[in-house]
């Protein structure tokens, strides 16, 4: 009895740290399955809530750092209503049953309402992701190199954000968080509450899409391109997004929130997770957050200037 007492607390204390809060003795669970790099198992609380439970198989410090990535960005949009998965972090040591890899990290997220947008639907295929390729990276020696016009805030994903009002709000994160990976499975959407749902944010930190967005923009405004007034709308509320975040969010708190989802994930002093490779990865990240952060600023005043014409 003590010792469920304990546990509850432990787990209770736990799911506190970032949000919603949840009771692992009572979950039930569904199913698991495994993907490319993550073990994914759904878990349903008495209430009939779902929730996903999400493990890195790769060991490494510099893979699991992911799951860090991921916690830290969805905890931002959360904090400015931004439909997006909500998640928190489960530590290494914490002794929840539902975890496949026990002394290593695990996310565990509320399960997206309606199917992703790779699945038949209305919104099918609907195209929101700026895309990102670094010089000999792994992702372009997979998939190619990615022309100039293809890279970042494309007119088309303008004009698809235009489609609903959730959009705007999703992609201006995506490009203040640097996160070139909202693909159509990382973009839920819901038929009965028409609403979006963006998930998988562990590509966060990583790209500088708002310098790729100002170029594009840029390119936009010297074209002389002209834009429908839901296009016009879609980007007001593009640039009002990246106004509440670059209030929000300055460099030095963004990397305070990464330091401390990142310890709570366990990456600290003396841990095998906590690595060189992990110690660069850190480096970058941040490398990258003021990249987007300078640039998100010249993004408004590139959006402004296109509204105006
Ligand atoms: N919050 C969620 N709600 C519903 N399904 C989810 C959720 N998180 C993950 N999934 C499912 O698990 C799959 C893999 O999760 P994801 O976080 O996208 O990892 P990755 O793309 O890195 O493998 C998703 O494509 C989706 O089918
Ligand atoms: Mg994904």
């Amino acid at each position: 009895m003590i010792k469920k007492v304990l546990f509850s607390l432990l787990t209770t204390c736990t799911a506190l740290f970032a949000g919603f809060d949840v009771d692992f003795t009572t979950l039930i669970s569904l199913k698991t399955w495994e993907v490319d790099d993550c073990f994914i198992s759904f878990f349903q609380d008495p209430s009939g809530n779902n929730f996903v439970l999400k493990q890195i198989k790769e060991d490494s410090g510099d893979e699991q750092f992911l799951l860090v990535l991921d916690a830290v960005a969805c905890h931002m949009a959360e904090t400015i209503q931004t439909p997006m998965n909500r998640v928190i972090i489960i530590e290494p040591n914490a002794s929840s049953p539902q975890k496949i890899k026990r002394g290593f990290p695990a996310t565990l997220h509320k399960m997206a309402l309606g199917k992703s947008t790779d699945q038949q639907g209305s919104y099918q295929n609907i195209d929101i992701h700026q895309r990102f390729r670094r010089k000999n990276s792994p992702k372009e020696e997979k998939w190619g190199v990615l022309s100039p016009e293809e890279t970042g805030l494309t007119l088309t994903i303008i004009q698809e954000m235009a489609k609903h009002s959730d959009l705007a709000g999703i992609i201006a994160l995506d490009t203040f968080v640097g996160n070139a990976d909202r693909s159509p499975p990382n973009l839920f959407y819901d038929s009965v509450t028409d609403r979006f749902c963006g998930i998988d944010m562990a590509a966060s930190f990583n790209s500088d899409l708002a310098k790729e967005a100002c170029r594009q923009l840029q390119i936009l405004i010297d074209k002389g391109i002209a834009l429908s007034s839901k296009e016009k709308q879609a980007l007001a509320k593009y640039a009002y997004t990246l106004e509440v975040l670059l209030q929000k969010y300055p460099p030095n708190l963004q990397e305070d929130l990464l330091l401390k989802f990142s310890q709570k994930a366990g990456f600290i002093e003396g841990s095998f997770l906590f690595n060189q490779d992990v110690i660069e990865r850190i480096e970058h990240h941040k490398r990258c957050i003021k990249c987007n952060y300078e640039y998100s600023g010249q993004l408004v005043v590139l959006v402004h200037k296109l509204l105006q014409r």
